[in-house]
This record gives structure tokens, C-alpha cells and sequence, in this order.
């Protein structure tokens, strides 16, 4: 099973033609949607999607975004009963202006989300066949406590460390895997004085120093991976972008559910990058992420993994 241990939002998402600029307002070109979200909520619901039984752990607030947070990912088959509820804080929500060309900028608020603890994830699950999945939307502290203990007990571990954030050097044994964005790996580059800008350089560097695989994301240039046998490059699917809101989510999910499945991360970089690009082609976070169906009758269309270094 896959343990995502992470934030829940609902997401507000306002389409417009150009990004406003410092103290200008613009008009949204269509109404504004309200749905699902939050990294680790939309993780959770890719990883399911592609087959994998997960569980969702984090914190809600006592309010409507709340229930509708954990029943949406009830509805779909996510096992919830991990998810806990803040006496004090709302629902994290999440602000996002779409642009004409699928872009977008997010501000979110936390919320419950900062409240969500290590010790909601029961030892019980900490086995080594299961996945645990998180990112850096909750207290790092207890994200960073959660993949101690299950590297301990033997899990695979995967940190998307978005949004970029610190991470202790203490920490860096206990992620298996870690992945990040291009802006993301840029910010954790220099955090630790790596001056180089090529994301190839940058995962190979970052990969060496945490003795881990470090995987950074492209966009529509796919992606980067440097483990212990080299670097190496995956490719994205030509599709029309409608909002790529996610798209680094359902890439993680993805990649979380077919290491489970026992796949080689070659395999997992292949299905992730596939499924990814699918969920650019249509609005929000979680309605578009694929089912495996989907993934699958789509790999021949991208090129598998290939060595670059
Ligand atoms: O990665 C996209 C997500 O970031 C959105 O769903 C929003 O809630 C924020 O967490």
C-alpha cells in the first residue's frame, strides 16, 4: 500500500488571459472552479488511480472544505480514516490563476495542514513492502519525521520536496527517492551550494550527496533522473495543454504507484512522465489524473528512458 502522508486543500481557480502584475486587476476570462486539491490529496488520488491501494494521512479543519476534502477522497476509494480534524485551524485552500497557455501561479494557505503529526501514521503501516509518499506542504518536522521511521522500518521512502523547502542533512538517508520541479531543484542547489544551473548537474550533485535517486521534473521537456548507475533522461507526451495545475503531483503519484508494483524506476519515470502529460489535458488537480488504463494505452507513444551520463 502507498501512505501518503500530506496536505489536502480545496482549490479555488480563476482562469485568466495574463498573470496580473503587482497592483493590477484582471477579470477572469470564464467563472471560477472550485475543486479538490492540495499536493499530498492530489498524490493520493494518482497513486489509486494507478493501481495502487493508498491511504491518506493529514489534517482537515472542522468545515465544510474539510468534509468535502476527506469525502471526495473517500468517494474515490482512499482509505481516510488516518486523516485527522483541527480544533483551531481551517482547511488548507489553495488561490490559482490559469492562464491562456495552461500556466499557473498558486498561493496557498496551510491551514489544518501545519497540524497534521508523525503519529497519526500507525507503526502497523510501516512495513517494508509499502510506499511512503510525501511533500512539503505540512510541518517539515513531521514530514521529516514520518520518513524516519519508515526508512527504519524499511519502507521505500519518496519526498516530493515541493514547495522547495530545507532539508536537514539528517534527513537526506532517510528519502529513497526525492523529486523536484526545475524551480524547486534550483532553490535546493543553492541551499547547499551547488552553483550549477543544468538540471542534469544539479541531479547528479544532489543524488550524490543524499546517496539517493533524485529526480527532477521538466515540464514539457519530461524529466531528469541520477541514481548510482548514472543520469538519466525521459521525455514528455505532445499534448494540448489545457492546465498543467498537478501535473507534478500525478507524476509523483504515478511514479510512487508502479514502484509499489515492484516496477524498476526506469519503468516508474516512464508511466509517471505518461500519465503526467495526460493530466495536463484537462482542468484541475485530481479530475484529470489518469487511470492505468489510460497510462497504459499511452506508453508506446513516449520513447522509454534513456542513459545520458
Ligand atoms: O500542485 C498543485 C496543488 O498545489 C494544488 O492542488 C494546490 O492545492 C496546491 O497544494
Amino acid at each position: 500500500m502507498i501512505i501518503v502522508f500530506g496536505s489536502m486543500n480545496v482549490d479555488l481557480i480563476t482562469p485568466v488571459k495574463d498573470f496580473p502584475h503587482p497592483g493590477e486587476t484582471v477579470l477572469c476570462t470564464s467563472d471560477y472552479v472550485s475543486r479538490s486539491g492540495g499536493k499530498g490529496a492530489n498524490q493520493a488520488v494518482a497513486a489509486m488511480r494507478a493501481g495502487a491501494k493508498t491511504v491518506m494521512v493529514g489534517k482537515v479543519g472542522d468545515d465544510a472544505f474539510g468534509r468535502r476534502s476527506v469525502n471526495n477522497l473517500k468517494n474515490q476509494g482512499i482509505w481516510t480514516t488516518g486523516i485527522g480534524i483541527s480544533d483551531t485551524r481551517p482547511t488548507g485552500c489553495a488561490t490559482i490563476a490559469v492562464n491562456a497557455q495552461g500556466e499557473n501561479t498558486i498561493v496557498v494557505a496551510p491551514g489544518a495542514n501545519l497540524e497534521a503529526t508523525s503519529d497519526q501514521v500507525p507503526d502497523e503501516v510501516l512495513v517494508s513492502k509499502n510506499v511512503v509518499l510525501t511533500q512539503l506542504e505540512c510541518a517539515p518536522k513531521e514530514t521529516f519525521s514520518v520518513l524516519a521511521r519508515a526508512e527504519a522500518k524499511g519502507c521505500v521512502t519518496i519526498l516530493n520536496a515541493s514547495p522547495a523547502g530545507h532539508i536537514p542533512k539528517e534527513a537526506l538517508p532517510n528519502i529513497d527517492y526525492l523529486i523536484v520541479n526545475e524551480i524547486e531543484a534550483l532553490q535546493l542547489a543553492r541551499g547547499v551550494g551547488i552553483e550549477d544551473t543544468d538540471p542534469r548537474a544539479i541531479a547528479r550533485k544532489i543524488s550524490d550527496a543524499g546517496q539517493h535517486s533524485c529526480i527532477i521534473t521538466l515540464a514539457a521537456k519530461g524529466a531528469i533522473a541520477a541514481n548510482k548507475n548514472g543520469v538519466f533522461s525521459i521525455g514528455a507526451l505532445d499534448v494540448e495543454v489545457v492546465d498543467t495545475t498537478g501535473a507534478g503531483d500525478t507524476f509523483c503519484g504515478i511514479f510512487a504507484a508502479a514502484i509499489l508494483a515492484g516496477q524498476s524506476s526506469l519503468i516508474a519515470l516512464h508511466r509517471a512522465s505518461v500519465g503526467a502529460g495526460l493530466s495536463c489535458m484537462a482542468l484541475g488537480a485530481q479530475d484529470s489524473a489518469p487511470a492505468k488504463d489510460d497510462i497504459d494505452a499511452h506508453l508506446s507513444r513516449l520513447q522509454q528512458a534513456q542513459k545520458i551520463g
